[in-house]
């Protein structure tokens, strides 16, 4: 039985100030056992966050697939884990958009991750031209193909499927489209890693909100979300964390 996971991005948002967004989700994961909640922040608020809310679980957006060296403006899964967080990002498409990392970038990224005892969620996603092309469920089995290490399973893997056409612009997939792609995911999860497959979350990311998170979250082989807008403020997420719970 896999435990729902509902993660949060902050992406490139956030303040000291803001930390105070934490306390109230840090309670609303705690009065939802049967779930796991955690929040990825900017690299400069990882250490003040884990120390404000030690019982939720947070993390990085990005790491670098190096443990050290010369790579200016870096950082590498060592450097977040000793300030606090426990997992990180990896493959957002906003980063294979942005600093155009492929996949290939992802899996080296989850397999340092991963080296460091951090646990990773690996994103995946089309673009609305690849959709409108019929092609979103080739490019999300190419991607997986390429961006799953060999050794990952559910204790420190989840994969999140994030059209990147959905995120930040209020529209979703239907839960037919969404059901679609988790189970080509799941199905491809199993021809890499066999058995242990069934044990990995697969998150769907891409303007949840909390008047949608209920009906996605009960879509088949839809273990969680990670969310991104949605996650900036207590009030817009314990809704997300309530649905789940
Ligand atoms: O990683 C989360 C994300 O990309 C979705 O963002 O703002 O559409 O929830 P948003």
């Amino acid at each position: 039985m896999r435990r729902k996971l509902v993660a949060g991005n902050w992406k490139m948002n956030g303040s000291r100030a803001m930390l105070v967004e934490l306390d109230a989700i840090a309670a609303a994961a705690g009065a939802a056992p049967g779930i796991d909640v955690s929040v990825a922040v900017p690299f400069t608020l990882i250490a003040a966050a884990s120390e404000r809310v030690p019982t939720l679980a947070i993390g990085a957006e990005d790491v670098h697939e190096a443990e050290s060296g010369a790579h200016t403006g870096c950082v590498s899964a060592s450097m977040v884990k000793e300030v606090g967080a426990s997992f990180t990002i990896v493959g957002h498409s906003e980063r294979r958009s942005d600093q155009h990392e492929t996949s290939h970038d992802a899996w080296a990224k989850a397999a340092a991750a991963h080296k460091q005892g951090l646990n990773v969620i690996l994103c995946c996603g089309e673009t609305e031209a690849e959709r409108d092309a019929d092609r979103a469920e080739r490019v999300v089995q190419a991607q997986i193909e390429k961006s799953v290490p060999d050794n990952a399973d559910g204790s420190w893997f989840t994969l999140a499927y994030e059209p990147r056409w959905a995120i930040g612009t209020g529209r979703t997939p239907t839960l037919e489209e969404i059901a679609a792609i988790h189970a080509i995911a799941r199905a491809k999860l199993r021809m890499l890693i066999g058995d242990r497959a069934a044990g990995v979350r697969i998150l769907y990311g891409g303007s949840v909100t909390g008047a949608n998170a209920a009906s996605i979250l009960d879509t088949p082989n839809v273990d969680g979300a990670l969310v991104g807008g949605a996650s900036l403020t207590a009030a817009k997420f314990v809704p997300i964390i309530e649905a789940a719970a």
